[in-house]
């Protein structure tokens, strides 16, 4: 084995034991940097792994604020946590809604000891997490992804950022989240041109470093396009033990986490030419 096929040839045993015990809970692994991940049905109606305490803000766009920020204020029992909701779409993730959040961060008076919930997709987890990252030099954020592409990818890891004129993802910062929660219900109201869109990451799991999860996925592919539960709940938590094992072994892919770009230089591009 070498290179980009070593995990599957020679699986950590640390995910074998996950796999086979199937926890609720998983970790990223990174020292006094290490997180839970929850994955689960209903998180955002049990307040389950959510206790917050301290000022906070959710951060949100105008597709997501509407169904689930109420939701997620009742959970963490902070009815007056303030929102700041913006356009929804990767366009907005950009230094002109970056400086609109650190305002508004500031003008709520916001301390070092007040959390960031990002509630969301991808563009609200860079965006939250990276001004969670800048402001005062850092303070906590919390992930709480609603779409299957991030609860499978941009919410594990720490990558945050924002895109440039001139190149996606551009401006960032390597900052990892204290907890993520995946809360499967939300994937119920995801339009499925995104069920899609997290599907193809999750497939990408399969040849980067299991097969026998790749034949799974084959297998269930019905399944996964209906929004099964039990089916979306294996296929996230199998993808994001892959992806926390990955991570642990190179936070700021100096090597092996590049092997989680496969695929994503072609994406970035006819992203761009669309
Ligand atoms: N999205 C690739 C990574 O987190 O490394």
């Amino acid at each position: 084995c070498h290179g980009s096929v070593r995990i599957c040839c020679s699986p950590s045993p640390n995910i074998a034991m996950t796999w086979k015990s199937r926890m609720p809970e998983l970790t990223v692994s990174l020292g006094q940097r290490s997180y839970p991940i929850r994955i689960a049905d209903g998180l955002l109606e049990t307040a389950a792994g959510l206790p917050v305490t301290g000022p906070c803000l959710i951060v949100t766009d105008d597709n997501v604020g509407p169904l689930y920020a109420e939701r997620l204020k009742q959970a963490i029992g902070r009815s007056e946590c303030p929102l700041w909701q913006m356009p929804a779409g990767e366009p907005e993730k950009n230094l002109g809604r970056f400086a609109e959040l650190l305002q508004a961060m500031a003008a709520q008076g916001m301390s070092r000891n007040a959390t960031v919930l990002a509630l969301g997709g991808g563009v609200i987890g860079d965006l939250a997490g990276f001004a969670a990252a800048c402001y005062m030099r850092g303070i906590a954020f919390i992930q709480i992804p609603t779409s299957l592409l991030a609860m499978v990818d941009s919410s594990v890891g720490g990558k945050t950022g924002i895109n440039h004129p001139l190149g996606k993802n551009m401006v960032g910062a390597f900052y990892q989240p204290h907890r993520v929660i995946c809360d499967l219900d939300t994937l119920q109201t995801l339009p499925s041109r995104e069920l899609s869109a997290g599907l193809a990451e999750i497939i990408k799991y399969g040849p980067i470093a299991d097969t026998v999860f790749l034949d799974w996925i084959e297998a269930n592919l019905p399944d996964l396009l209906a929004r099964a539960p039990k089916a979306l709940a294996h296929a996230v938590r199998r993808s994001c033990e892959i992806k926390a094992w990955v991570v642990a072994q190179d936070e700021r892919e100096a090597g092996l986490r590049a092997i989680l770009n496969f695929g994503h230089t072609f994406g970035h591009a006819i992203e761009a030419g669309m």
